[in-house]
């Protein structure tokens, strides 16, 4: 490979132009005289290693990484595809990230460092920092709230809070106690709420009065009151299986408290004692459900279990963020994606490590938010979002400028391919020149980091995760699932199990078989589509199923058409996504309507907020189109892939409330069926 050491540009001027160049970012020396692996030689012989004789290493990391209550007889049981890794060995994942540092200088080093959204008018946020053994004291108490409500093993509590400590000691408890959480991130409706809390059962949930948004107020308690009274079609409640609601005191908003069902969380902290030993739970005891879209239908509990997604959280957090001791590090996902818990939560503190958690958005009250608490806290590592780096890009270089930035050591990207333009102004306007990137390409299904650069060692390209982590085995394949060569575009699958691989998906095993083992043979099916390069290097195209990644945030096409047809105007509606400069893909509606029904710009908005009370404001869309018929084949198939191209293509001018006729293009197109 050649590679041409880069020049730190100071702008966003000249970025295309060092676009042009092709280059190869090699790892900066003073980078890697302290990475954990040292050369690319050192990672292609233990990657190798990895795959050659997974069991080995494996079983290797899992007795030196984790601490265990009970050893393991054997690593891997594979029943394709059903995993069970780490078999016979008991662990406690609370225990793993706070109490194996009670003891060490780790204890009363900071775990969290929390920053408020600033208040309206102008003060600054609150900010609150947690050490080691003050966030298990915490976590400890709250578990000793669950369990006298009578909370234990394997019972669903959801969590339904903002950014704040209180989400983090409120998983950290659960798993302390063997209770297996679900998070719903704060966008998503009561309605969603309802749907998660029936497809797990939850007994207890977890909220807050409100949290901060750009100086507004999240209504959570008043989100999830409504959820509670929510009827499925059968006239059922559909979240029946809770019985107490905690909430935490966030805003001091005036909220509604059920006698005898609602509990406030500082109140309940006052019965309970700091004591609490952490359960032994088995290897593959159930950790947590994580609800994602997939292509078809409600969104899919995602299964994860204890050591082996321990294990991948905190390898990953290890070698792929290079943690140290100083660092200050800081994820800016939220806790309701999978980012969050594993790159805010269990990586790092598995790691001992200093996590900064933010409350807010990025332009609240300025544009500058991110770069006021790098300089701050003195970041030293950065992982964040394509969508975020375009929005920044756009804000212009300046509000960086403002900053000083000169404690960041890496920058890290997740959650959709990062165009080289968004890597470049990264590496040089963020990075200074000198922070290595490191690209990471992952899923909620995956538990933990798949494919990326290790700093220090693996010589970068912008636009590419570049290679696998150790025991990870992906492979571009073709329709028959054989590899296709060098260059060419296929789909990107996994061949053999990994430790922090999903379970399952909650109560459902057949349609986890269907949707992730069956389209290529004795393989795990990622969804995605990429290309291998010349250097084995791995660029990650997209979805390319009927799933839309929208700001970095997953997005279901099913089920925004299920909403939309939902409403009483809708006749039939069609879901796709269009190439957007900041946020990756924008979300297009095609709607017919029922006769009777008229296209009005008014309609438009009660159906945009008719999603948004269905899923989220999170899925709202971003252009909902009227038409008179929606193009089809001759077995009445939608016709995506010219709806795509309708969407991508046409300029809209005038009045766009106006019916598009579509059937021309089905006619035209009659060939596709
Ligand atoms: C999908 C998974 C993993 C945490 C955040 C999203 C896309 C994710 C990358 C990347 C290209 C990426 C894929 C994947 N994606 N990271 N570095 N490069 N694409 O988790 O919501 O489960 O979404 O996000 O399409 O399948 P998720």
């Amino acid at each position: 490979m050649s590679s041409k050491p880069a020049k730190p540009s100071a702008t966003s001027k000249n970025i295309s132009s060092l676009l042009q160049e092709k280059r190869v970012f090699p790892p900066p020396s003073e980078f890697s005289a302290r990475a954990h692996l040292k050369s690319m030689a050192g990672y292609r012989k233990l990657w190798k290693e990895s795959v050659t004789r997974p069991e080995s290493f494996w079983g290797k990391q899992a007795r030196q990484e984790l601490q265990w209550q009970r050893p393991f007889k054997k690593v891997l049981q594979w029943k394709e595809p059903f995993a069970r890794w780490f078999v016979g060995g008991q662990l406690n994942v609370s225990a793993n990230c706070l109490d194996r540092w009670l003891g060490t200088a780790t204890a009363n080093k900071a775990a969290l460092i929390w920053e408020g959204e600033p208040a309206t008018d102008g003060k600054p946020g609150e900010e609150r920092v947690l050490t080691y053994a003050q966030l298990h004291r915490e976590v400890c108490r709250f578990a000793n709230v669950l369990k006298r409500q009578g909370i234990g093993r394997g019972d669903r509590v959801l969590l339904y809070l903002p950014m704040i400590p209180e989400a983090a000691i409120a998983m950290l408890a659960c798993t302390r106690i063997g209770a297996v959480h679900s998070v719903v991130f704060g966008g998503f409706s009561a309605q969603s709420v309802a749907d998660r809390i029936q497809d797990s059962g939850a007994r207890l949930v977890v909220t807050a009065d409100g949290g901060y948004r750009r100086g507004a107020v999240v209504p959570l308690k008043k989100n999830v009151d409504e959820a509670l009274v929510l009827q499925g079609p059968d006239g059922e409640r559909l979240a029946k299986s809770v019985e107490k609601v905690v909430v935490v005191r966030r805003c001091g908003n005036e909220v509604h408290m059920a006698e005898g069902r609602d509990l406030w969380w500082h109140r309940e902290l006052e019965y309970v004692t700091p004591v609490c030993p952490a359960a032994r739970m088995d290897s593959e005891a159930p950790l947590f459900i994580l609800y994602t879209s997939g292509s078809t239908g409600k969104p899919k509990g995602i299964l994860h279990s204890t050591a082996g997604y321990l294990l991948g959280a905190k390898l990953t957090s290890k070698y792929v963020f290079d943690l140290r001791d100083e660092d200050v590090y800081w994820c800016t996902a939220d806790v309701g994606w999978v980012t969050g818990h594993s790159y805010i939560v269990y990586g790092p503190l598995a790691n001992g490590a200093t996590a900064v958690m933010y409350e807010g958005a990025p332009n609240w009250p300025e544009a500058d938010r991110f770069w006021r608490i790098i300089e701050k806290y003195r970041v030293s590592i950065l992982y964040t979002a394509p969508t975020a780096i375009r929005a920044f890009m756009k804000w212009g270089d300046e509000w960086p400028k403002k900053h000083d930035l000169s404690s960041l050591r890496l920058l890290g990207s997740v959650g959709e391919p990062i165009n080289p333009e968004a890597w470049m102004w990264y590496h040089s306007v963020i990075g200074g020149g000198r922070c290595p990137i490191v690209d990471t390409w992952w899923q909620t299904e995956t538990g933990s980091i798949m494919i990326s650069p290790l700093p220090g060692v693996t010589p970068t390209k912008p636009g590419t995760a570049t290679l696998p982590f150790f025991g990870i085995l992906p492979e571009v394949v073709d329709d028959q699932g054989r590899r296709v060569p060098k260059g060419s575009g296929g789909k990107l699958v996994v061949r053999k199990p990994w430790p922090s691989m999903l379970r399952g998906i909650w109560g459902d095993p057949k349609r986890f078989k269907e949707v992730y083992w069956s389209e290529v043979k004795g393989s795990y099916f990622t969804g995605d589509g990429c290309r291998c390069d010349e250097d084995g290097y791995f660029w990650i195209v997209g979805r390319i199923d009927d799933v839309l990644n929208v700001a970095g945030h997953r997005i279901g096409t099913a089920e925004i058409e299920s909403a939309l047809v939902s409403h009483p105007s809708v006749a039939e509606a069609a879901v796709v996504g269009r190439p957007d400069e900041l946020k990756g893909q924008a979300l297009v509606c095609f709607v017919t309507l029922k006769s009777g029904q008229k296209a009005s710009a008014d309609l438009k908005n009660t159906l945009r907020n008719h999603i948004g009370k269905e899923i989220g404001p999170v899925a709202k869309p971003d252009e909902i189109r009227f038409a008179e018929a929606l193009p089809k084949t001759r077995s009445g198939k939608i016709m995506r892939r010219l709806l795509k191209q309708v969407a991508s293509g046409v300029e809209i001018r005038g009045d766009t409330t106006t019916l598009e006729d579509l059937s021309v293009l089905a006619k035209l197109s009659a060939a596709e069926d």
